[in-house]
């Protein structure tokens, strides 16, 4: 514990640890590969890159600096750094897409957990994957059951706390998911007919780049980064002036990319090899998984049990980073105790994640936002509106608001030979603010391209 008693990393390797643990999760293995597959493959890779170089981390290192420097959760750092001013809204806009984005994470969470019991049997079924995963989505009640079980455990961990909790569990799971990335990667791209979908995911058609598409590199590098709605000042707040900002940022963005680029490679050879439909939506892992590991014989079942553990694992370290920044809200600000905090949030996060677990089933001809449905809108809303809009305002916030050269300072404090400069101010003054707005702009229709 440190001196004001909220609690800090204890080693350099736990922040990040954590901080990859919190980025790394089904934002990388089921959206990433998905929404790739929707917006056309290489394309949206090579946008997502670039959007990620100047977007995801210049944000990423301001809500680092943010969070260190007030010591404080996401709406709490705006109350301190600007006092008696409206900003406070912006880390409200963070709690709120906090909660949205753990309601419908907890029930595809749930899916992989189920698919730990299932797969198996699934595999040794050796029927239409698709059909099987459609078979689980459109059940009423075992997505309920399994979408409380990850809730349950997601709040076991956050009432433990900063070290007993989020650090221990985040510890040792990275080195096992990129083995059993690779082991998939090797068994999918010896496909026959795979080459077709190496094509797929690394040669850019240009013409598949729409403001749409955009719009939804945007929202990707967002959510995979855990970024625009103070996850990151939050895990900031407990990091030392000693730690490396900077350099922090670019081991974070380069370990979170590595494995959204690994699960591309493991899914899109397969897809391809299988005659699949590679913008199959938010069921393409869950389909093309366990038909690769189906082509191994029986020692792919074992692969199968132990790919969806992981995920479920990967998921877990990001879901408690989700239920910590409301946690961490009412710890500071409305002084609950850790467990009260965590039980009641995560309770109210369950019941509003009822409805899109029963989206496919009870509540499937509901649509929400255009031709959404209950999950897909939750989604929608969160990752492409909301989180692009709190990172445009934390980029003004701290550009014209708060001042760049504090920013730098705060960030450079403990930094190595690697500095923010001259372009991170620049990127933060003008490109991400105007870039967003022009996204948004686009998005509603106001501009066209
Ligand atoms: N980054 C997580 C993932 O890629 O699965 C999801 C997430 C966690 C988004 C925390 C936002 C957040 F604040």
């Amino acid at each position: 514990m440190s001196s004001n008693g909220r609690g800090q990393w204890q080693s350099r390797f736990g922040f990040i640890a954590a901080a990859a643990g919190s980025a790394i999760g089904l934002g990388n293995i089921w959206r990433f590969p998905y929404i790739t597959g929707v917006y056309g493959g290489g394309a949206f890779v090579l946008l997502y890159l670039i959007i990620l170089l100047f977007f995801g981390i210049p944000i990423l290192n301001s809500e680092l600096l943010l969070g260190r420097k007030s010591q404080k959760n996401a709406v709490g750092a705006f109350r301190t750094l600007a006092p008696g001013t409206p900003w406070s809204i912006v880390g409200w806009m963070g709690v709120a897409a906090a909660f949205i984005i753990l309601a419908f994470y907890s029930v595809v969470a749930g899916w992989a957990v189920a698919y730990i019991f299932k797969v198996g049997a699934y595999m040794a079924q050796g029927a239409n994957h698709a059909d099987l995963f459609v078979g689980h989505i459109t059940s009423t009640a075992a997505p309920l059951i399994w979408h409380a079980v990850f809730m349950a455990m997601t709040i076991g961990i956050v009432m433990l706390g900063v070290e007993k909790g989020i650090e221990r569990y985040s510890k040792s799971l990275m080195p096992v998911l990129v083995g059993i990335m690779i082991v998939l990667i090797v068994r999918s791209i010896t496909l026959p007919g795979a080459t077709a979908g190496l094509e797929f995911y690394l040669k850019p058609d240009f013409s598949k780049i729409t403001g749409e598409a955009i719009l939804a590199a945007l929202g990707q590098v967002f959510f995979s980064l855990s970024l625009g709605m103070g996850c990151m000042i939050t895990y900031g707040s407990y990091l030392s002036k000693k730690e490396d900002i900077p350099m922090n940022s670019i081991y974070i963005a380069g370990a979170d990319t590595l494995i959204a680029l690994l699960a591309g490679f493991a899914i899109f050879p397969a897809v391809f090899a299988f005659g699949m439909e590679p913008a199959a939506g938010p069921g393409l892992t869950f389909i093309t998984v366990p038909a690769v590991f189906n082509a191994m014989g029986p020692v792919g079942i074992f692969f199968g049990i132990l790919f969806f553990l992981l995920l479920t694992i990967a998921a877990l370290t990001s879901a408690i980073s989700l239920l910590e920044v409301v946690t961490a809200y009412f710890i500071d600000e409305a002084k609950w105790d850790r467990k009260k905090a965590a039980v009641i949030i995560g309770i109210i996060i369950f019941l509003l994640g009822i409805f899109p677990s029963l989206g496919y089933s009870v509540l499937s001809h509901v649509n929400i936002i255009g031709p959404r449905d209950i999950l897909d809108s939750y989604d929608f809303l969160a990752s492409n509106i909301l989180l692009p809009l709190g990172g445009m305002l934390m980029a003004i916030f701290i550009g014209w608001f708060w001042g760049v050269d504090k920013a730098i300072e705060e960030a450079n404090e403990g930094a190595g030979s690697y500095k923010l400069g001259s372009l991170y101010a620049f990127v933060i003054k003008y490109i991400a603010p105007i870039g967003i707005f022009i996204v948004f702009l686009n998005s509603i229709g106001i501009l066209k391209f």
